[in-house]
């Protein structure tokens, strides 16, 4: 289906929401959540996580899906030309190269990490890393199959690697097949498949702990309710640690997607007259629901009752991987009927990640379509192409951070400056009133007005703070790579792979604000975006 522009739009209301969850549900809800939750305060997280999904999360949803929307109207799915229009300025166009770099950046890693639980899942199924019963020996298990060398490991497996490796093509060819048929044919047939899967399976996962009860009855207290006490019951103290606050509000920009750039793309497949309001509030509903409700009620509990509360700490304090692809893989040996189990976990995190990794590649799909009059096809193995490139070193340097150094940028820092962009130039150049207009048109519901302030003062006074925190706690040493984002020091080996990493993604953006420039130039879109708003 096509609108006046010669852009696709999404073929049914129920589509588009599944669509905007799939983006939003992702590895981030059921890996990245339970860890955070587990490490900053348990239930006493969901305080700073609440206040942030309702002064950050919720209004940035509506600021992304009016941007989108806008950009629709104008016939680009990307920031370049948005920001233009509402800023008419010519700079403005080079602060939206982020909101295409941020999200190609995040695809780099994300794709490969969704490829290990596609490949874990045959694993699973098949049996094969059963035997492997001590999280020593599933850690070097994993280890190989990264390629990465352990604690004291003699070498990598190459036969284990290798399949890492096929994986991974495996993983991108399929995200490029599905790319190429558009979002229509491709990302919303995926997600009316690949989302209702992920909640049976969930709600299978979810079942299967609850009924645990006592694994072990000689250790009483390593229990399913221990492991939910564990994660819930609140840790007061920790509100006071400013760094709880940074990982709440972190959380809730990854899950949500917000401040990439590719719930706006995915929004300007919107029809001009069509309900954003409901459709957002819906979005993020939903991942919530699969964050806090199913994301929360799996990895944590099922290891506290299988390890006991010291252990899953010490498993959730050692990183989200951890948890996932070597706690679960353990348990899943120790339960009857676990090869179906682990295959059912694998696979719920292997369709959490394609629908997202598909939403992270659509901005520059977007851009070489829209902008660059490029086909859907070209424009799918180019962008494949890019990503299998800039991949190679994120596979080979994994144990060097050349991947965590790309998650911080993109992941963690990239969201904030973006999303603190987008609201100043919605809110405030734009103007709110502009912007409260844009979000109510054809609103199937009433939003209460408070937002309207909230949008104008609150979510940018916020991001502000975030990012001075930042600056006053972090920055320094991050910059000149003196330790990393959990304030652990670089070894100065790796230093150099940072670096490395670093320069990657500035070359993404010179790339991408090089082309902005050339085909402005060439097609005048100056003109043609600042005269039309
Ligand atoms: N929200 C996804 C997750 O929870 C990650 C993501 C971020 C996807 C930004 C698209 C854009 O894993």
């Amino acid at each position: 289906m096509e609108n006046n522009n010669n852009r696709e739009i999404w073929a049914s209301k129920v589509g588009l929401i599944l669509a905007m969850a799939g983006n939003a549900i992702g590895l981030g809800n059921f890996l990245r959540f339970p860890v955070q939750a587990a490490k900053n305060g348990g239930g006493a997280f969901m305080i700073p996580y609440f206040t942030a999904l309702i002064l950050l999360g919720i209004p940035l949803m509506w600021v992304e899906w009016g941007l989108g929307r806008y950009g629709g109207k104008l016939g680009s799915g990307t920031s370049p030309a948005i920001f233009e229009s509402m800023c008419k300025n010519r700079i403005a166009k080079y602060i939206g190269v982020l909101g295409i770099c941020i999200p190609l950046v995040f695809v780099i890693y994300y794709t490969y990490i969704e490829s290990w639980t596609f490949g874990y899942s045959f694993f699973s199924l098949t049996g094969k890393y059963f035997g492997n019963e001590t999280r020593e020996a599933m850690g070097s298990f994993l280890h190989s199959y990264q390629g990465v060398l352990g604690n004291g490991e003699a070498g990598t497996n190459l036969p284990s690697f290798l399949s890492a490796y096929i994986f991974f093509m495996i993983t991108l060819a399929i995200n490029i097949w599905i790319l190429s048929k558009g979002v229509v044919k491709g990302i919303e047939t995926l997600a009316k498949i690949a989302m209702p899967a992920l909640f049976i399976f969930a709600a299978i996962l979810v079942i299967r702990v609850f009924t645990l009860g006592t694994p072990n009855p000689a250790v009483p207290e390593n229990n399913v309710l221990n492991g939910l006490a564990f994660i819930w019951n609140p840790d007061f103290g920790k509100l006071s640690s400013a760094s709880v606050w940074l990982a709440a509000a972190g959380q809730i920009f990854f899950t949500l997607s917000i401040g990439t750039g590719s719930l706006l793309t995915y929004a300007s497949y919107v029809r001009e007259k069509d309900d954003i309001a409901l459709s957002g509030l819906t979005t993020s509903m939903t991942n919530e629901f699969a964050e806090v409700i199913l994301g929360g009620s799996i990895a944590i509990p099922v290891a506290v009752a299988f390890f006991g509360v010291t252990e899953t700490t010490d498993i959730a304090r050692s990183g989200a991987f951890n948890l996932g692809f070597q706690a679960m893989p353990i348990i899943f040996q120790r339960l009857p009927w676990g090869q179906l189990f682990g295959g059912l976990w694998f696979m719920l995190l292997f369709f959490a990640g394609i629908t997202s990794s598909v939403a992270l590649a659509q901005p520059a799909m977007a851009f070489l379509q829209d902008e660059l009059k490029i086909s859907r096809q070209r424009a799918a193995i180019i962008i494949g192409s890019v990503i299998f490139v800039c991949t190679q070193p994120v596979i080979f340097y994994l144990g060097h951070g050349f991947l965590d150094e790309m998650d911080y940028w993109a992941g963690a820092f990239g969201l904030v400056v973006f999303a603190l962009f987008e609201v100043i130039i919605f809110a405030w150049i734009f103007g709110m009133d502009n912007a409260w207009g844009e979000i109510n048109q054809g609103a199937h519901i009433r939003l209460p007005r408070i937002f309207y302030y909230i949008i104008k003062y609150i979510s940018p006074a916020y991001l502000i703070v975030l990012l001075l925190s930042w600056a006053y706690f972090d920055a320094g040493g991050i910059l000149i790579l003196k330790k990393d984002p959990y304030g652990d020091p670089i070894q100065t080996g790796d230093i150099i792979y940072r670096l490395g990493a670093r320069l990657m993604m500035a070359g993404l953006f010179v790339v991408i604000a090089l082309l902005v420039r050339y085909v402005w130039k060439k097609n005048r879109n100056e003109k043609k975006y600042a005269s039309t708003s």
